[in-house]
């Protein structure tokens, strides 16, 4: 027992000194900084920036999302993005579809979209007109 707290006495001092938390900025402008520096500083080079890759690039959909304002749901006008699935969109809406197997075999998922049956857990929303009803 003697020897676990010991061990841990150890770490708290060395954590306690390689750490350094500087207040944030007051009145003189200090700037706040934050020091990784446990272990040898590896946390810190975890957590630096690769030169290496270049410029950051747009992690989202490029041009935007290319949303639709032609869809209804139900008969009311409701947002959404061409290509997004139908089962999000009505989700997101509060509308309830059954699924049962959500690969397209079963049809327990079927609505009308465009007068066509259409099963809701394969379905994208289509560029263009988009009028989807529940059964
Ligand atoms: S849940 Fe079975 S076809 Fe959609």
């Amino acid at each position: 027992m003697f020897r676990f707290q010991y061990t841990i006495f150890i770490l708290a001092a060395v954590f306690a000194k390689s750490v350094a938390f500087t207040l944030p900025p007051s009145a003189s402008g200090s700037r706040s900084t934050t020091h990784l520096n446990f272990f040898g500083g590896a946390l810190k080079k975890a957590f630096e920036s690769d030169d290496k890759l270049g410029k950051q690039q747009n992690a989202g959909l490029t041009n935007g999302p290319n949303e639709n304002d032609n869809v209804t749901l139900n008969g009311k006008k409701i947002k959404a993005v061409v290509g997004q699935k139908v089962s999000v969109v009505a989700a997101q809406n509060r509308v309830k579809i059954t699924y049962s197997c959500k690969k397209g075999d079963c049809g327990t998922c079927e609505i009308m979209m465009n007068g066509r049956m259409t099963k809701a857990c394969q379905a994208s929303i289509p560029q263009g007109k988009c009028d989807m009803r529940t059964l």
